[in-house]
């Protein structure tokens, strides 16, 4: 099954996506993760978008559906994938449906996370990471169990994104605003758009993503 998570920087895409593949086997295919590993890694695609991803604002096309077709080539992803920030315009919206049916698949659910823009900038200022496992923390609202080390793999060491600063994240919504929200009369004329309620607490946001996989 290939679904997308949509919806503004702070949703809760990746916090579900990352749980959706623990628990239920499913393959995220975040590409704010993967362009972050190449800016780590130092590779010619890193190096050329590390100032968009400090700046907030979007990396070209060319470069993204280039980055999901080699991606969607990798075995793990043949019985379908969880796409956590792609598409983002129009234009990767059409070529995800050319990649798809090139390789003999297509999407099946859009899922929507609704959210107040007011709550955005609180929960990606309080976010945090595990340095080692990835795993996703907020100041607020997800603190470690035991204080200091990571529920999944108990490494004590976490990491804050440097786009995750009030100023950027007021450029990302904007690009949210005009570039990616109108994709979704896209995806509604089809029939694939399913709401969730975003501000709702996220074990109530996972159970009802997860009934909408269920009928998909
Ligand atoms: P990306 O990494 O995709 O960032 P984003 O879209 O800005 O999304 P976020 O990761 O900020 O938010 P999220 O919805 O995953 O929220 P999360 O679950 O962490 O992209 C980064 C950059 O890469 C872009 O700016 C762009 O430059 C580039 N890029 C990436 N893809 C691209 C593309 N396709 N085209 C062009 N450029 C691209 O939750 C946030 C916080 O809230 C967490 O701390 C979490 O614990 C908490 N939280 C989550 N759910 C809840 C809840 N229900 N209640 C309370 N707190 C919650
Ligand atoms: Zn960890």
């Amino acid at each position: 099954m290939n679904i997308i998570l949509l919806g503004p920087p702070g949703a809760g895409k990746g916090t579900q996506a990352q749980r959706l593949q623990r628990e239920r086997g499913m393959v995220q295919l975040s590409t704010g993760d993967m362009l972050r590993a190449a800016i780590r890694e130092g590779t010619p695609v890193g190096v050329q978008v590390k100032a968009v991803l400090d700046a907030g604002e979007l990396v070209s096309d060319d470069i993204m559906v280039a980055l999901i077709g080699e991606r969607l080539d990798q075995p793990d992803t043949a019985n379908g994938v969880i796409f956590d920030g792609f598409p983002r315009t129009r234009a990767q919206a059409e070529a995800l449906d050319r990649l798809l049916a090139e390789r003999g698949t297509r999407l099946d659910r859009v899922i929507e996370l609704d959210v107040e823009e007011e709550a955005l900038v609180e929960r990606i200022v309080g976010r945090f990471a595990c340095a080692q496992c990835g795993e996703g923390y907020h100041d607020r609202f997800k603190l470690p169990k035991a204080e200091g080390r990571c529920d999944e793999c108990g490494h004590d060491r976490f990491t804050r994104r440097p786009d995750d600063n009030a100023a950027t994240v007021r450029t990302r919504l904007a690009e949210y605003r005009a570039k990616t929200a109108p994709i979704l009369p896209y995806y509604e004329a089809r029939g694939l758009v399913s709401r969730t309620d975003g501000m709702a607490p996220m074990d109530e946001v996972y159970a009802a993503t997860f009934a909408i996989l269920a009928q998909a």
